[in-house]
């Protein structure tokens, strides 16, 4: 069932994060739903109570365009008959103001971001008020981004600038946003840190005391670049040096501070790397692609269980999906009472 980050954010918020994580192919799309079911083997496995996890579907525009849109829209639609215990958001990942109404007008999102952080203050409270209101008109919800992330994103070069909090709170009231991704240490890709350094949560705590009460806030660039999958990676000829990612105990509190959606894209790919290597180098003969593809699937499904359970939304389904048939389920717009 398709909702909005809204109402997954309203069961989450101050407990735990939703896993926000990106997907580009049937391979993903199949792993991610098992997962998020606590199923690891097969689609008709049975449903795991206690490793279900609402989440969030996360589309680029590079994603977008690997194929075609519809193509990732008919494989989402597939996966929500395949699978329909499944409770999750469809959302427009680093969206500009085009990829944004195009994801409006087409009905099927649920969610998108709208991406101005590159712009001075003024041009990116006037660009996501823009956006904020056609999404608003129908049902959709926004998510914006205030400071500056590093690494690459898109095809973006990011250099860093963390939220300033007074800033935070004057964005939110000028343009009416659900929710706010923020600057606090992260970076995009799999080389976060060179050395010990972690999340600003000084900053984070003074954003959160700045904004108003229960405003999810985002954390983008959030893999944690496992030490384990990079090994794999290298042992199986790889040559990634020096990769570091967000610390996993710190997600939890982060989510305490606010922090509600968190989103993993590097760490997918980092096991659809190691199991394709490994694969080709244990099996030279093999020339099919079924193979590796079934091993990715139930890796990856592995893998957002674990992610789920670090995250804390883990086990969390049933009381979301009672959230829901209880009536309290938000409408669309924004959930700063001040708007
Ligand atoms: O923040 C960016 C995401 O990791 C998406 O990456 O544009 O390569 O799909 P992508
Ligand atoms: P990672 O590169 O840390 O996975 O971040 C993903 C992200 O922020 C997508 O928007
Ligand atoms: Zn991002």
């Amino acid at each position: 069932m398709i909702v909005t980050t809204k109402d997954l954010f309203q069961h989450a918020y101050g407990k735990y994060a939703i896993g926000a994580y990106n997907i580009n192919n049937l391979e993903q799309t199949v792993g991610l739903f098992r997962g998020n079911l606590g199923k690891k083997a097969k689609n008709d496995d049975p449903v795991d109570q206690t490793n279900s996890a609402p989440f969030i579907i996360q589309i680029s525009r590079g994603a977008r365009s690997y194929s075609d849109k519809r193509m990732l829209e008919a494989l989402i639609r597939a996966a929500d008959e395949v699978f329909p215990e499944a409770i999750f958001a469809v959302h427009l990942d680093h969206g500009t103001e085009e990829a944004c109404c195009d994801c409006i007008n087409s009905g099927f999102y649920s969610s998108v971001m709208i991406d101005a952080s590159h712009e001075e203050f003024a041009k990116n409270v006037e660009i996501t008020k823009k956006i904020v209101d056609k999404a608003h008109a129908k049902n959709i919800v926004v998510e914006a981004e205030l400071g500056q992330l590093g690494g690459v994103e898109e095809d973006v070069v990011g250099s860093v600038k963390l939220t300033d909090p007074a800033q935070a709170a004057e964005f939110i009231e000028k343009t009416g946003v659900d929710s706010l991704a923020v600057a606090i240490g992260t970076s995009h890709g799999a080389f976060k840190f060179t050395g010990k350094q972690g999340l600003h949560f000084d900053v984070l705590e003074k954003i959160q005391k700045a904004i108003p009460k229960n405003f999810p806030l985002v954390m983008h660039g959030s893999s944690s670049v496992p030490h384990e999958w990079v090994e794999r990676i290298n042992n199986a000829g790889g040559k990634l040096k020096d990769a570091s990612g967000v610390d996993e105990k710190q997600y939890l509190p982060a989510a305490k501070l606010g922090v509600t959606k968190i989103n993993i894209d590097t760490d997918g790919r980092l096991v659809w790397c190691a199991i394709h290597r490994e694969q080709f180098r244990d099996d030279p003969a093999n020339f099919d692609l079924r193979p590796p593809g079934k091993i990715f699937i139930q890796a990856y499904a592995e893998y957002i269980i674990h992610k789920n359970n670090v995250l804390g939304s883990a086990g969390q389904l049933d009381g979301v999906r009672e959230m829901l048939n209880s009536g309290k389920k938000s409408g669309g717009g924004c959930c700063c009472c001040k708007h």
